[in-house]
């Protein structure tokens, strides 16, 4: 087992058992969520790695494992685009898990991108978040993260992440992202660092370089938005494919 300074690393053989393992963890955080305060929040992860979790989810046995009723469905980031757009990371959510499970629609909170500006974007999801969990700051009991080659998770990128947070604010614009679309919105690291549980799912060989970087770090590197992610009271799990952990020292 791979060891980073303050999170689980658990490898897995293949993407797929990624995604199956993701789904079991996912799985039982609902259970054990809804068991204790009868509800299950969780923020989604953008980008194409989650995919497979999403099939894994949406499909039998672990479905059926799911209380969809009691689950509440936020986004870590989305792109600044209409909710139709194959860019929309709430879209390729909705294809892929919200159409084959039956979570209400008012359990499900998509950021809102038409009609208004970012700034009012990210006001309004702000407060759909302090409403929902009844705090300035929310605390999800489950997110999910990719990592970018950059290092970068959900939209906060390197060189880009004091500035989008201004005043520990729940939810950032973040303008110029260098993977496009380059206009998103993302919850803020103050967000994330509050989450309960946060699973980082990286998978394939061109990831192997950055999660050698973020996990095992030569000294005086600078932090990387994914190195930031170190919640005050709450489990971090990298889960890696072989492909993702074969630079690592195990
Ligand atoms: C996004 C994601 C982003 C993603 C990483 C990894 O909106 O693009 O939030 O942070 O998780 O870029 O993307 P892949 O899973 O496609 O490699």
């Amino acid at each position: 087992m791979a060891q980073s300074n303050r999170a689980e690393i658990v490898i897995q053989a293949t993407p797929e058992a990624v995604a199956q393992e993701g789904a079991r963890r996912f799985a039982r955080l609902a259970q054990e969520s809804i068991a204790s305060r009868g509800a299950f929040s969780v923020a989604l992860s953008g980008g194409s790695t989650p995919r497979l979790l999403y099939k894994k989810l949406a499909s039998l046995p672990v479905q059926g494992a799911i209380d969809w009723g009691k689950v509440h469905l936020f986004w870590g980031d989305e792109r600044f685009v209409p909710l139709d757009d194959p860019e929309s990371n709430f879209h390729s959510t909705q294809t892929g898990l919200l159409s084959q499970v039956p979570v209400p629609k008012s359990n499900v909170y998509p950021v809102p991108t038409s009609g208004v500006t970012p700034a009012q974007a990210a006001e309004l999801y702000s407060q759909y978040l302090a409403n929902f969990f009844s705090k300035p700051l929310p605390r999800f009991d489950l997110i999910l993260l990719g990592l970018g080659p950059d290092g970068h998770t959900a939209s906060l990128f390197p060189g880009q992440m004091d500035d989008p947070n201004p005043g520990n604010a729940a939810v950032a614009v973040v303008e110029n992202a260098p993977k496009p679309p380059p206009l998103r919105l993302s919850l803020s690291l103050a967000s994330i660092n509050q989450a309960a549980h946060i699973l980082f799912l990286v998978t394939g060989s061109d990831k192997a370089a950055i999660v050698r970087r973020v996990l095992q770090p030569d000294d005086g590197e600078a932090l990387l938005p994914a190195q930031r992610v170190q919640p005050s009271d709450g489990a971090v799990v990298w889960l890696l494919d072989q492909a993702a952990a074969q630079d690592l020292d195990r």
